[in-house]
């Protein structure tokens, strides 16, 4: 009996320490205010975004959902408006796999929107496939789709006071590589189809986000934009839906037991957007609410610039 209870209580504490040391995150407190401020948010109608746009509806931002699907996105608006009360917040069309799609997207809001406070790179998927483009889906998505939609709306957050770039990245950005011969080759940075493969080029593109974000930093020195990457912890949400049964087997009961939900997840990207006093930290990584130093590749300035320039290259910008 004795045995039991120590074996029971060993299995709680261990439960608790691997919860607390490696899953539970930081809440952001804060009472700023949103009123008369604009906020995008990429993926939104689900998981991460999703919660996040409702914060910010909370703080009384107008918040543009930008996603994919018309009746997800439309139902999410409706959710938002519902519970935050804030009628301003709406849709507008955005698939981050086409470039055409991005193009139309920043079109139209530059002619409807006449500012930009908060530009929150939220979307991201791990998946095979192309883009319309050809590229390989989380490169295209995570990454490049971005990328073009971040430069094409960089002027209207200038104008801005304050404009921040936040690009929700993840923890896997440690495993990721660039391989720039295979990029131009197979417009990917994996060969392969499986969800194995589907997971690296995932991991490849967040360490494209940290990357991005550093050069960014650098390019923006001088204005008053400000960006910032993150890893908003491990959470269950949809990110896991193109898994195989295998892999599902194995995740689901992890994520019972050890996942926070999509509102604790949505609490460093809050804290990336509106946490006063973190300018001068602009192009850096942070996790659970706090600044976190990044890998050696992450911090790589030559591979940074080199990616920029690829990226403005396949975005056929220059
Ligand atoms: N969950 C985690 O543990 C975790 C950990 C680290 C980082 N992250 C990052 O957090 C972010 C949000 O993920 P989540 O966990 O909230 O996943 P999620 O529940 O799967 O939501 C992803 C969102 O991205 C949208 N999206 C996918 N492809 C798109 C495209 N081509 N164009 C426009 N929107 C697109 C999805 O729209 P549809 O519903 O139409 O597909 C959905 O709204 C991602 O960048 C992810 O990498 C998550
Ligand atoms: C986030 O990363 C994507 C892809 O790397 C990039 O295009 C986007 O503009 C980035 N935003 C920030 C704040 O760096
Ligand atoms: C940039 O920030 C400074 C200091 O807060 C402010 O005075 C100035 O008006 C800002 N610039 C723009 C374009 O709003």
């Amino acid at each position: 009996m004795s045995l039991l209870l120590s074996v029971l209580a060993a299995g709680l504490a261990a439960y608790l320490l691997i919860y607390y040391c490696l899953f539970k995150g930081a809440r952001f407190k804060s009472n700023t205010t949103l009123k008369g401020k604009t906020a995008i948010v990429t993926g939104s109608n689900t998981g991460i975004g999703k919660t996040t746009a409702m914060d910010l509806a909370k703080r009384g931002a107008r918040v543009i959902l930008a996603c994919r699907n018309h009746q997800k996105a439309e139902a999410a608006v409706y959710d938002i408006r519902r519970e935050s009360g804030n009628s301003e917040v709406l849709y507008m069309h955005l698939d981050l796999a086409s470039f055409k799609s991005v193009r139309n997207f920043a079109e139209t809001f530059l002619k409807s929107e006449p500012r930009l406070d908060l530009l929150i790179n939220n979307a991201g998927l791990i998946t095979s496939g192309r883009t319309e483009d050809g590229f390989g889906m989380a490169f295209g998505v995570n990454h490049l789709g971005h990328f073009l939609l971040t430069l094409l709306l960089l002027d209207r957050l200038k104008e801005a006071e304050h404009g921040r770039v936040v690009n929700v990245s993840a923890l896997l950005y440690r495993l990721g590589s660039i391989d720039f011969n295979l990029l131009n080759k197979n417009k990917d940075l994996v060969t392969g189809q499986t969800y194995w493969h589907a997971l690296r080029a995932y991991c490849n593109s967040k360490l494209c986000n940290v990357l991005f974000t550093r050069e960014l930093a650098n390019r923006l020195d001088g204005t008053n934009v400000t960006c910032y990457c993150l890893h908003p912890g491990v959470i269950a949400t949809e990110i896991g839906r193109n898994m195989g049964l295998l892999q599902k087997l194995l995740f689901v009961p992890m994520s019972k037991l050890f996942f926070m939900d999509a509102e604790g997840g949505a609490q460093t990207t809050l804290y990336c957007a509106l946490q006063e006093g973190i300018e001068t930290l602009s192009g850096r990584y942070f996790s659970s609410c706090a600044l976190q130093s990044v890998s050696d590749l992450g911090r790589d300035d030559a591979l940074a610039r080199k990616l920029w320039e690829v990226s403005e290259r396949l975005c056929e910008l220059v």
